[in-house]
């Protein structure tokens, strides 16, 4: 076990010999009542504790994603020459709002937050209450018809989603509803692990993704496949960034 102590939290990680699927890899937390293990796939846990999520995946596994989203989304809307100061943008699966604090400092003007968890939304409120217009606590997957409406009358013009699809996560259908919800001509800025868009994918997500670029009701403006963060290993984890325009809703 090495140990990461800060004056803050106390964190122990397994060893980097010590190998583990990406929604099986897991931390030690020195708390009030002793040391615990938390998953990292349980997002509830570590938003709960303030600070323990940047510490683990931003600090500490130097995860990319929120910034390189921005920095692509930034450049393809300037090569269109858009208007980021004018998007409405949906962010899916916001936790508690890093991408979100990453479009205001775009110059985004409304971001709305939408997650599966009470406690991503309450971390949200806590860590960063300036950057979302509203936070929704919803299941994408499975919207009743009011919670659809309720989104619906933001009339979205983008919609972000990062490190939220797949390993138990976020399914295809939850990708699908929140795309719908743009607007025809809106942003879509997402990321992927690089193995979810292979052949081989057996999630749905690769038959989702490439099926809604053929079809052209996804046009790409950057792609660019970059290191999300390292595992607990220290190897890097790829991932796909996607930035594009929603030409037509993708079908059920
Ligand atoms: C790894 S976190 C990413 C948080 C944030 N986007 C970031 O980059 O820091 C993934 C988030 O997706 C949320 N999520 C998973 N499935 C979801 C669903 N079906 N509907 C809404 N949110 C979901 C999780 O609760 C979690 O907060």
């Amino acid at each position: 076990m090495t140990a990461a102590a800060t004056d803050r939290i106390r964190i122990a990680l397994p060893e980097n010999s010590m190998r583990y699927e990406q929604d099986l890899e897991w931390c030690l937390v020195d708390g009030k009542d002793g040391w615990r293990e938390i998953r990292f796939h349980d997002y509830a846990e570590l938003y709960t504790v303030t600070g323990l999520y940047e510490r683990v995946f931003y600090e500490i596994l130097q995860c990319s994603s929120p910034s390189t989203v921005r920095e692509l989304l930034v450049g393809a809307m300037n090569r269109a020459g858009a208007d980021i100061s004018q998007l409405r943008v949906l962010d899916f699966g916001g936790g508690n709002g890093i991408m979100a604090e990453e479009l205001v400092k775009a110059g985004v003007s409304s971001v709305v937050g939408v997650d599966i968890l009470s406690e991503a939304r309450d971390a949200a409120l806590r860590d960063r209450p300036d950057v979302y217009q509203d936070y929704h606590v919803v299941d994408m997957a499975a919207l009743t018809e009011s919670e659809h409406a309720a989104l619906a009358r933001h009339r979205f013009t983008g919609m972000t989603s990062v490190a939220a699809l797949g390993f138990g996560d976020a399914p295809p259908d939850a990708f699908r509803e929140s795309f719908n919800l743009v607007e025809d001509g809106g942003w879509i800025a997402f990321t992927i692990k690089d193995s979810f868009l292979s052949d081989r994918d057996p999630s749905g997500f690769s038959g989702l993704i490439k099926s809604a670029i053929s079809d052209g009701r996804l046009e790409v403006h950057a792609s660019e496949t970059y290191q999300h963060r390292i595992a607990t290993t220290g190897e890097p984890l790829h991932y796909k960034a996607i930035i594009g325009t929603k030409k037509s809703d993708l079908p059920r």
